[in-house]
């Protein structure tokens, strides 16, 4: 029997799903906002489908460790902080705060291979981010043109997201949606050739009118695979929006948003209400967004001259690295 070739061959535009050959992408996922771990006591989170816990050190210093004890698998999150020390609650070995066994409950000698993976861990934006991986490939973003003193306000969607980070950061090159969803119209038409991209991160600058008439100057884009960036000026104002998506379980996202704006001191009340304005508005335009992710197949297949930029984050995101140097940890 004669076989005929397809008229058109199948090709995926996705990226893999996290989790895919067991691995994720290489960046900084917020596990967990700053206000969820008190000094002195052990805090435990899902991540990458795993558990860690999440402590603070004798300065204060937030750190993300493995959170099964390499004794007998305990979960150290129901154990105790001792002297800046982390007591698992099944046999009281102790862990420091780079993951080191430090002592036995029996007194035996402390086995070489008894350690916690320490992830790198950085505290920024009112969150607690562990960089999956060994060495940080890139830095968490900055505001380096923001007025110098800043007040913040951090908060979080109300439930987790059933898609992957990346996938709700395809919003951000996904230039017909901001004009029809968010009803943004771009001034100078759509900003497919102001994009920079380096491997860990994609950014652009645009003029545009909202649809209440505000004129806004933004910079926008996603560092790593999981973390959306935006500084700019409302009416001439600045104000600085992050949006760090953490992953607890491949398939699911929880989303904290983070706004800052500047107070110089002259009228602290104006200012805090021009954060939380904008805190307001960063949250209507997510839920502008959310619940279509929510609910979409994500299936990107005929794409137009429109989703050139998004055609290319795709690719981005299919060349990513990814790795699980913590899998024999966590899991
Ligand atoms: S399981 Fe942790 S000390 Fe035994
Ligand atoms: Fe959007």
């Amino acid at each position: 029997m004669t076989q005929v070739a397809p008229r058109f061959a199948a090709r995926s535009l996705a990226p893999q799903p996290e989790g895919t050959d067991g691995l994720f992408s290489q960046t900084w996922f917020p596990v967990c906002r700053s206000d969820e771990v008190v000094a002195g006591q052990v805090q435990g989170f899902d991540f990458l489908g795993g558990r860690v816990i999440v402590i603070r050190d004798d300065d204060g210093q937030a750190r993300v460790l493995s959170a099964y004890c390499p004794h007998m698998g305990a979960d150290l999150c129901t154990g105790e902080m001792i002297d800046g020390t982390v007591r698992c609650p099944f046999h009281f070995w102790r862990y420091d705060a780079d993951g080191r066994c430090i002592a036995t409950g029996s007194g035996d000698p402390t086995p070489p291979t008894a350690r916690l993976f320490a992830f790198p861990t950085a505290e920024r934006y009112g969150c607690i981010f562990a960089f999956n991986g060994e060495t940080p490939l890139f830095d968490i973003p900055d505001f380096p043109d923001a007025p110098k003193k800043l007040i913040w306000k951090t908060g979080e969607y109300d439930r987790e997201m059933p898609a992957d980070p990346w996938v709700i950061c395809c919003n951000t090159p996904d230039m017909q949606h901001i004009q029809v969803v968010h009803g943004i119209s771009f001034d100078n038409g759509m900003p497919h050739d102001r994009v920079e991209w380096t491997p860990h991160s994609m950014v652009y600058e645009f003029d545009g009118t909202m649809r209440d008439g505000s004129a806004i100057r933004f910079r926008v884009g996603i560092f790593g695979a999981n973390i959306y960036w935006q500084d700019g000026y409302i009416d001439g104002r600045w104000f600085g929006f992050v949006a760090p998506m953490g992953l607890p379980r491949p398939g699911n996202s929880r989303l904290f948003f983070t706004v800052g704006v500047e107070d110089d001191g002259s009228d602290p009340p104006a200012a805090r209400e021009f954060l939380d304005a904008m805190y307001a508005l960063e949250v209507h335009v997510a839920t502008e967004d959310l619940p279509i992710i929510e609910h979409a197949r994500f299936k990107p297949g005929t794409l137009t001259r429109s989703d050139q930029t998004l055609a290319r984050f795709l690719q981005y995101l299919r060349d990513y690295p990814r790795a699980h140097p913590s899998a024999a940890f966590i899991s």
